[in-house]
């Protein structure tokens, strides 16, 4: 098939392409060109995808409309109205939305796929609202043949949002590494290789309408998860920080903000149903679920391969001033 990646040179949509051209597509990758080029083999194509007559010149560039759109770069409504313009008659179209799009979440849980997503009132600036309306419009503009995959957290090889890459870090560089005391809570991901290679699959089957496309409830827990980074650290370094774990109250009370300063924690009352996101869509259609060790170890084989320092991160200093000094 002739496939159209919007994006193909960041994260997930890299992974997109390199899915694509493994599977012995023709790709071309629709990027504005910020972030060097798409992995060999796919057409480099430069274009603004939330300007119409951008996105037109770049499809007008190409030998014929495309079989299938991999939209892995919708941040706008705007984007996703240019998209359902120029590419709404394309046959196969795989939207990357987001578990943010529900309306609920967090604290979720979200069920199946029938929870309701936020409605067109909302505030279309925010990254939920915007995703949800983003679906709608690209519903209407496909007939209703996109396939809307609803990512959760994606991790892996070539994630530079210092998420997982900060708490390994923080295993090699830290003699103690504060972790919440109340760690056994689910945590779920999606390796980006499995997505995107499951994303390319929706794309030559044709699949419609909204898949939760994440890991399956339970896969880990947060202390499966830093588990798998201290492994992964001593592995190379001969050995890793010492957890210290903290309540939650004592981390909240000394100004830790959930998230931002413990990458991936949120405090036990929501992390209870966040994680608890129903994928049985999911895995009937093949999502694969690579094992955490997995991925945390080549995750951190691609750290260490980068120029040093590069996903280095000051420690808060709400998480540093809880460390005991000798
Ligand atoms: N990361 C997560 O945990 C997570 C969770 C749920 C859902 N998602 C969704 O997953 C998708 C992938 O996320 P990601 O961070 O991995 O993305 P990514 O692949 O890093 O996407 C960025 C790519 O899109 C291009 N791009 C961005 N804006 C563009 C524009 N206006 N026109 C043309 N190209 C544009 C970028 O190149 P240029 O900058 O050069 O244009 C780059 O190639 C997103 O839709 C995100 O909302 C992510």
């Amino acid at each position: 098939m002739r496939i159209v990646v919007l994006g193909g040179t960041g994260f997930l949509s890299t992974w997109v392409v390199r899915a694509a051209l493994a599977r012995g597509h023709e790709v071309a990758a629709v990027s504005r060109g910020r972030r060097g080029d798409p992995p060999p083999g796919a057409r480099a194509v430069v274009a603004d995808r939330d300007d119409a007559a951008s996105l037109a010149r770049a499809v007008a560039s190409l030998p014929g409309l495309p079989d299938a759109v991999v939209d892995v770069c919708g941040y706008t409504v705007a984007g996703a109205r240019a998209a359902g313009e120029v590419l709404g008659r394309v046959p196969r179209y795989v939207y990357v939305s987001s578990i943010s799009a529900y309306a609920g979440w967090p604290p979720g849980p979200v069920p199946d796929e029938s929870a309701p997503i936020f409605p067109p009132t909302a505030d279309l600036a925010d990254y939920g609202p915007m995703k949800a309306e983003s679906e709608r419009v690209l519903t209407a503009a496909t007939d209703g043949r996109a396939l809307l995959a609803r990512a959760g957290l994606i991790v892996g090889p070539g994630d530079r949002t210092r998420r997982l890459t900060a708490w390994l870090h923080r295993c090699a560089t830290q003699p103690q590494v504060v972790v919440p005391g109340d760690a056994d809570v689910p945590v779920a991901v999606v390796d980006a290789r499995d997505l995107a290679e499951w994303l390319v699959r929706g794309a030559e089957e044709g699949w419609a309408g909204p898949v939760n496309a994440t890991g399956p409830a339970g896969m880990t827990t947060f202390t499966g998860l830093l588990d798998a980074c201290r492994a992964a650290v001593a592995a190379t370094e001969g050995s890793a920080g010492v957890p210290l774990p903290l309540p939650d109250a004592r981390l909240l009370e000394a100004g830790v903000q959930p998230w931002a300063d413990l990458p991936l924690w949120l405090p036990r009352e929501t992390a209870l149903t966040a994680w608890a996101v129903g994928t049985a869509r999911a895995r009937e259609l093949g999502l694969a679920s690579r094992p955490v060790a997995d991925i945390v170890r080549d995750t951190w084989d691609w750290v260490r391969a980068l120029p040093a320092g590069e996903l280095a991160h000051e420690l808060p200093a709400s998480v540093s001033a809880l460390t005991i000094r000798p």
